[in-house]
C-alpha cells in the first residue's frame, strides 16, 4: 500500500495472521475489489470472477485462469441471482459506510437463494482527530502450503467500520448472519440470502 506516504501519518496495527487453507466455498466466486494481491482468485483460480473500479489494481493479480474485470461493486453489471459466493477481502475498508450500504444490496441481488457472502476486514475506529490519518494492517495469509505477506492501508478519516456495522447492513438487505469471528483487529464475517 501507499508507497510514497510518509510513516509519520501512518498508524500501523499489530500484524496478524490469516489461515484460508481451509476455506471453502460453493460454485462461481464474485469477489468484490479483487485487485491487489487478488488473494481470492489465488486461492480458487478459475472458479473466479474479480471485480475491481481500477485496471492498475487488477493487472497487479498474478496472472492466473480468474476472469478480472473492471466494475464498479456499487453498480454490478450482472444479471440477478447468478452467484453462489460472493467475497470480498479487505476491499470495504476503501469504501465509504454509505457505498458500503450500496455494495451490500448490489451483493444481495446478484446472489441465488442460498448464497453465500464472506468479507474478512479490518475494524476501524472512528479517527481521533490526530497527525496520523492512515491506517494500516501487515497480514501473513497462509493458503495452498505458503504463507503471503501482504497489508492494507486506506486513509483513516470517515472510513469506521466494525463487524456490528456490516452486520446491520447485511440484515438491512436481506441477509442472514450465519457466523461473526474477530481477531485483535480483524474480522470475518459469513451471510446467507
Ligand atoms: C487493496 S484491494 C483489497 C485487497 C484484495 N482483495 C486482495 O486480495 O489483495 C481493495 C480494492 O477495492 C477496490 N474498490 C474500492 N471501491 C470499489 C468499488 N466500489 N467497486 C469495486 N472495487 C472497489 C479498490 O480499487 C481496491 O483495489
Amino acid at each position: 500500500m501507499g508507497e510514497g506516504i510518509d510513516e509519520k501519518r501512518i498508524n500501523f496495527l499489530p500484524a496478524e495472521k490469516i489461515n484460508l487453507e481451509k476455506f471453502d466455498c460453493r460454485g462461481r466466486i464474485l469477489d468484490i475489489g479483487g485487485g491487489g494481491e487478488g488473494i481470492i482468485a489465488r486461492r480458487f483460480g478459475e472458479r473466479v470472477i474479480a471485480i475491481d473500479l481500477s485496471r492498475e489494481e487488477l493487472e497487479e493479480v498474478p496472472v492466473n485462469n480468474s476472469l478480472r474485470i473492471e466494475m464498479d461493486a456499487r453498480d454490478l453489471k450482472f444479471l440477478d441471482e447468478e452467484f453462489l459466493t460472493v467475497t470480498s477481502f479487505f476491499s470495504f475498508m476503501y469504501m465509504t459506510p454509505d457505498d458500503q450500504n450500496k455494495v451490500i444490496q448490489e451483493i444481495f441481488r446478484v446472489m441465488k437463494a442460498d448464497g453465500e457472502f464472506y468479507l474478512w476486514d479490518i475494524e476501524i475506529k472512528p479517527h481521533d482527530g490526530r497527525e496520523k490519518d492512515v491506517i494500516a494492517l501487515d497480514l501473513g495469509v497462509t493458503m495452498d502450503g505458503e504463507e503471503i505477506k501482504t497489508g492494507y492501508g486506506v486513509y483513516w478519516p470517515g472510513k469506521e467500520q466494525s463487524p456490528e456495522s456490516i452486520v446491520k447492513m447485511g440484515k438491512k438487505a436481506g441477509f442472514r448472519i450465519v457466523e461473526v469471528a474477530e481477531k485483535a483487529n480483524s474480522f470475518f464475517v459469513k451471510m446467507k440470502k
